[in-house]
């Protein structure tokens, strides 16, 4: 069964995009298939995985509106190996409008990828909208697992209640969506922000796992302007590191929590001090 894996936050700007790019190339490096979404009007993640956005014939937005659209005469290849993409156009921001007059809008999404033959793919990695909107509906709805990239930052926790209570609805929707865990981003490992993030999370979601931490590194940009994964573009970088762990836990998480569940305060020292964070490339 392909898993369906949205990364998913309503902020702005806590990562999402960069770690669908990574944590897909760090899938490929293992050996798995994997099909991104990129459901973000602003294509970041179509451009960051070299496809040119302005020759596009289709894109996400059809597949969307279409009906009769398949997967298959959407999906495009990449720069990277073993990852190929459902790419996004500046024309999906109109999806919300057109979306409104159609009969169960918020299923679209979902609706196209039960249609798909997914087969040929173990992932379906969503990179989602920094927004709470009928596309965001739709990816919750498509998703069966979703991860939550957050950023050392105090409006990063605000965002969360009500992240939640949208997550409470759409369970009506989509009862079986799981809420795999936080991904700590752009975190410096001598930041007092950061340990306090990851200290509150801890209280505040004690059932919720923190997945390995990504260091604040300029890198992750740099490769997106290459239009490549940073696992591509700096193999060796500590932030291609992170991601290999963070691909390792997704890989992971399905025998992990047949088995055992590790207490979140124990992975949080842990990540803090074993991830190879790197110091003051943003400060
Ligand atoms: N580990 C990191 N260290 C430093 N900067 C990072 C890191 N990861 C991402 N960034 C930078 O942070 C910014 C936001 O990242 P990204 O675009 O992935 O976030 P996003 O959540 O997808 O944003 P949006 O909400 O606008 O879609 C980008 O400039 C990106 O290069
Ligand atoms: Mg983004």
């Amino acid at each position: 069964m392909t898993r369906i894996i949205a990364f998913f936050n309503q902020k702005g700007g806590t990562a999402k995009t960069t770690s669908t790019l990574n944590v897909a190339a760090a899938l490929a490096e293992r050996g798995r298939r994997v099909l991104a979404f990129d459901l973000d009007p602003q294509a970041s993640l179509t451009m960051a995985t070299g496809v040119d956005v302005a020759s596009l014939e289709l894109s996400v937005y059809d597949l969307l509106i279409d009906e009769g659209l398949t997967i298959d005469a959407v999906v495009q290849q990449t720069t990277i190996p073993g990852v190929d993409l459902i790419p996004s156009h500046p024309d999906l921001a109109a999806a919300e409008l057109e979306l409104l007059n159609v009969l169960e809008r918020e299923r679209q999404l979902d609706y196209r990828l039960r249609a798909a033959d997914l087969s040929a793919y173990d992932y379906a990695l969503i990179d989602s909208p920094p927004a709470l909107n009928i596309l965001s509906v739709n990816i919750l709805v498509a998703a069966r697992e979703l991860v939550i990239p957050i950023e050392p930052h105090p409006l990063s926790l605000m965002v969360l209640r009500r992240l939640f209570e949208t997550i409470a609805k759409i369970r009506r929707l989509n009862p079986d969506l799981q809420v795999l865990g936080f991904l700590p981003t752009k975190v410096h490992h001598s930041s007092r922000l950061a340990a306090d993030m990851l200290d509150t999370l801890a209280e505040e979601f004690p059932n919720l796992p923190l997945l390995p931490a990504v260091p604040l590194s300029v890198k992750s940009a740099e490769s997106a302007a290459e239009r490549t994964s940073v696992l591509q573009y700096l193999p060796r970088s500590n932030v291609a590191a992170a991601y290999r762990q963070v691909g390792a836990w997704l890989d992971d998480a399905e025998s992990r929590r047949s088995s055992r569940t590790t207490h979140p305060s124990r992975l949080r020292s842990q990540r803090l001090t074993d991830s190879p964070v790197e110091v003051g490339a943003h400060g």
